[in-house]
């Protein structure tokens, strides 16, 4: 057996939603050097093409979509389905976190984090799944969150959301296993990104973050391009249903 082709993406389409930050950058750029054609998304058009002109690699498009709207995710597929004519990988990357006590969770706050977090990968995987099921092959990946598996005080919304994608995931797993299409849970942990600004710039908050990650540092973004390549390629042909933690060991103790 030839090791190599297991990583290699050439010819597959790639969908990654909330492709304009951190993680999503990364990942763009990952599947495209392994061969992919790549949609990233961003609720802004002009962000969207200029994350994808960023990105110093062929074959990345951006597209806008407010993936927590039915209408707009369906016209988003349908656009890169007549664009590439499939879609073998999808990547339901975008995300947010509104960190506050249970006493001020309001309502819109929580609605916002769940929307985006567990509503709309739902939106996406329920519209990519005729496709993936006539081709007979496809990968979803839901971004959940090392938060999806252990609590962490102020994420009430959050944790939820990323504990219910990691449900959504094995549902999923089981409903499209028949079909040679695999649904697994990428599950990072603190990763220097956008979405942590504010925990990092704030000393004590830090400090605390960083002694309960067993490697002793915040991941890099690019640490996450192994692992989503890894679930993206024929390198996981057998996984189906699982969560990967990434999270420099915090989930361990
Ligand atoms: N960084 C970490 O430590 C960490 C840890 C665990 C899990 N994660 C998860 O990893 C994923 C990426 O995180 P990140 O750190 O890269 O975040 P980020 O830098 O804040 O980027 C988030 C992306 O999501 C998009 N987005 C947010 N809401 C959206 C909506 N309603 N419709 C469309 N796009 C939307 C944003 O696009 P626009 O603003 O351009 O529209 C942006 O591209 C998230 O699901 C996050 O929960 C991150």
């Amino acid at each position: 057996m030839s090791i190599q082709p297991l990583f290699q993406l050439n010819d597959r389409v790639a969908l990654i939603t909330g492709g304009t930050g951190g993680l999503g950058l990364v990942m763009a750029q990952t599947l495209a050097e392994a061969g992919a054609k790549v949609v990233i998304t961003s609720r802004s058009e002009e962000k969207a093409a200029a994350a994808a002109q960023r990105l110093n690699v062929e074959g990345v498009v951006g597209m806008a979509a407010e993936l927590t709207d039915a209408g707009q995710v369906d016209r988003l597929v349908q656009v890169v389905k007549e664009r590439y004519g499939r879609i073998d990988i999808l990547v339901n990357n975008a995300g947010m976190n509104i960190r506050k006590p249970i006493e001020s969770y309001d309502e819109s706050s929580w609605d916002q984090v769940m929307d985006t977090n567990l509503k709309a990968p739902y939106l996406c995987a329920r519209a990519v799944t005729p496709l993936m099921k006539q081709q007979r092959s496809g990968r979803i990946i839901n971004v959940a969150s090392m938060l999806g598996q252990v609590g962490l005080a102020e994420r009430s919304a959050y944790c939820a959301s990323k504990g219910g994608l990691i449900q959504l995931t094995k549902v999923l797993a089981l409903e499209l296993a028949p079909f040679n299409v695999t649904v697994n849970a990428l599950c990072p942990g603190p990763i220097a990104t956008e979405l942590n600004t504010v925990v990092m710039n704030n000393p004590e908050a830090n400090r605390f973050f960083v002694e309960q990650i067993a490697l002793g540092r915040w991941g890099k973004p690019e640490e996450i391009a192994g692992p989503t390549l890894f679930l993206a390629s024929d390198a996981s042909s057998f996984m189906t249903g699982a969560a990967l933690t990434v999270d420099g060991g915090w989930t361990a103790k």
